[in-house]
C-alpha cells in the first residue's frame, strides 16, 4: 500500500493533478498495486484558506506519506504578499528544503510523433535523450538575500550564491549513477570563468570524475550549453547543474517535446520523493480545460520508478501517453493539422483508458 500525499495547488494544478491519480488508478487495478490518495493545501490556495501558503498539516502529511504528487503553485493573485508568503517562496521552496529533496531529474523525452509540434527541425530532435539534473536545495534560491537603501535615492538588493562541497558532491554522484544506467555521459555545466561557486562546482566534478572512470565527462559553460542544447541537442546524455542554471535550462529543453507541458519532473535524495510537472500553474487558460496534464501524468510514473522502484508499471503510464499521441490526440499546446484536440478531463480518461487496454 503506497500512501500518496496529493497536493494540487494553484491555477491549472488543480485540474492536472486529478488526471495523475487517473493513471495511478489504472495502473492500481491492472497491476494490484494499492494506493491512498490524501489531498492538502499548498501555494495561493493553502494563503487564502488558512493564512499561509505551507501549513503545518500539509508538511506534515507529506512526511507520512511515501511520495508526494504536486500540480503548480503560484498566480497574479499572490503576487503582491510580502515575500514569505508569496507561493514559490513561502511553499515549495520550504518544502523542497524541508524534505531535503536536493536532487531534480527532468527527463526530455521525445515522443516521436511530436516531433513536429517542436519549433526545432526534425533532423535536429531526432533521438534526442536527456536527462536533466538540477541541484534543488542550494544556491541563489537559498542564499541570504537583503535590501539596503542607498543615500542616492536607490537601493541595493543582494542575494547570496553559496555551495558547499558536500552540497556538490551529493548531487554530482546522483547524476553519475543516473549516467551509469544510461549511455555514460556527463555533462557538468557551469560559469567557472567568473563564478566562483562553479569553479568550485567544477573541481568537485574533476574529482568525482575519478570514480566513473567508465563514465565521460565533459565541462560546459552555461551559456554555450543553452546554446548547444538548440544546436545539436543529441549531444547530451546526462546533463548535471545548479539550481538557477538547471531552472532556466530546463525550460529550454522542454521545447524539444514540443511544449513544457510534456516535461515530467522527479525530485528526490530525502525520505519521500515529490513528483510535479516542471511548468507553472498557467493562470491564463486555468479553469478551461485547456491545460495540458500529460507531463503531470509522466510525473505520476517517475514516482513509480523512482519513489517505488516499480518499472513496468511506470512503463505502463508511458505507453499509455503514446498511445494516446499515436491514435492522434492532443491538447491545444499541441495541437496541428491533422490531430485531434482534447481537453484536460478527455486526456486523463483516455490515459487511464489505454493504461486499462495495456
Ligand atoms: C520550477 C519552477 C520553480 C523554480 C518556481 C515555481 C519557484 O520554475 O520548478 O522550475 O524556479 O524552481
Ligand atoms: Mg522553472
Amino acid at each position: 500500500m503506497y500512501r500518496i500525499a496529493v497536493l494540487p495547488g494553484d491555477g491549472i494544478g488543480v485540474e492536472i493533478v486529478p488526471e495523475a491519480i487517473k493513471a495511478l488508478k489504472a495502473v492500481g487495478e491492472k497491476s494490484g498495486l494499492e494506493f491512498t490518495f490524501t489531498e492538502a493545501l499548498i501555494g495561493g490556495a493553502a494563503y487564502d484558506a488558512t493564512g499561509h501558503p505551507l501549513p503545518t498539516e500539509t508538511l506534515d502529511l507529506c512526511r507520512q506519506s511515501d511520495a508526494i504528487l504536486l500540480g503548480a503553485i503560484g498566480g497574479p493573485k499572490w503576487d503582491e504578499l510580502p515575500v514569505h508568503l508569496r507561493p514559490e517562496v513561502g511553499s515549495l521552496l520550504p518544502l523542497r528544503k524541508e524534505l531535503a529533496l536536493f536532487a531534480n531529474l527532468r527527463p526530455v523525452m521525445l515522443f516521436p510523433n511530436l516531433l513536429h509540434a517542436s519549433t526545432l527541425k526534425r533532423e535536429v530532435l531526432e533521438g534526442v535523450d536527456i536527462l536533466v539534473v538540477r541541484e534543488l536545495t542550494g544556491g541563489l534560491y537559498f542564499g541570504e538575500k537583503s535590501r539596503e537603501k542607498l543615500a542616492d535615492g536607490g537601493e541595493k538588493a543582494t542575494d547570496i550564491l553559496s555551495y558547499t562541497t558536500h552540497e556538490i558532491e551529493r548531487i554530482v554522484r546522483l547524476a553519475y549513477d543516473a549516467a551509469r544506467k544510461r549511455r555514460k555521459q556527463l555533462c557538468s555545466v557551469d560559469k567557472a570563468n567568473v563564478i566562483e561557486t562553479s569553479r568550485l562546482w567544477r573541481e568537485t566534478v574533476t574529482k568525482i570524475a575519478t570514480d566513473y572512470p567508465d563514465v565521460e565527462t565533459t565541462h560546459m559553460y552555461v551559456d554555450n550549453c543553452s546554446m548547444q542544447l538548440i544546436r545539436n541537442p543529441r549531444q547530451f546524455d546526462v546533463i548535471v547543474t545548479e539550481n538557477m542554471f538547471g531552472d532556466i535550462l530546463t525550460d529550454e529543453a522542454s521545447m524539444l517535446s514540443g511544449s513544457i507541458g510534456m516535461l515530467a519532473s522527479a525530485s528526490i535524495g530525502g525520505e519521500v520523493g515529490l513528483y510535479e510537472p516542471s511548468h507553472g500553474s498557467a493562470p491564463d487558460i486555468a479553469g478551461q480545460n485547456k491545460a495540458n496534464p500529460l507531463a503531470t501524468i509522466l510525473s505520476a510514473a517517475l514516482m513509480l520508478r523512482y519513489s517505488f522502484d516499480r518499472e513496468q508499471e511506470a512503463q505502463m503510464i508511458e505507453k499509455a501517453v503514446q498511445m494516446l499521441l499515436d491514435d492522434g490526440y492532443r491538447t491545444p499546446d499541441l495541437v496541428e493539422a491533422g490531430t485531434k484536440v482534447l481537453g484536460t478531463v478527455e486526456t486523463g480518461d483516455m490515459v487511464a483508458g489505454n493504461i486499462a487496454r495495456l
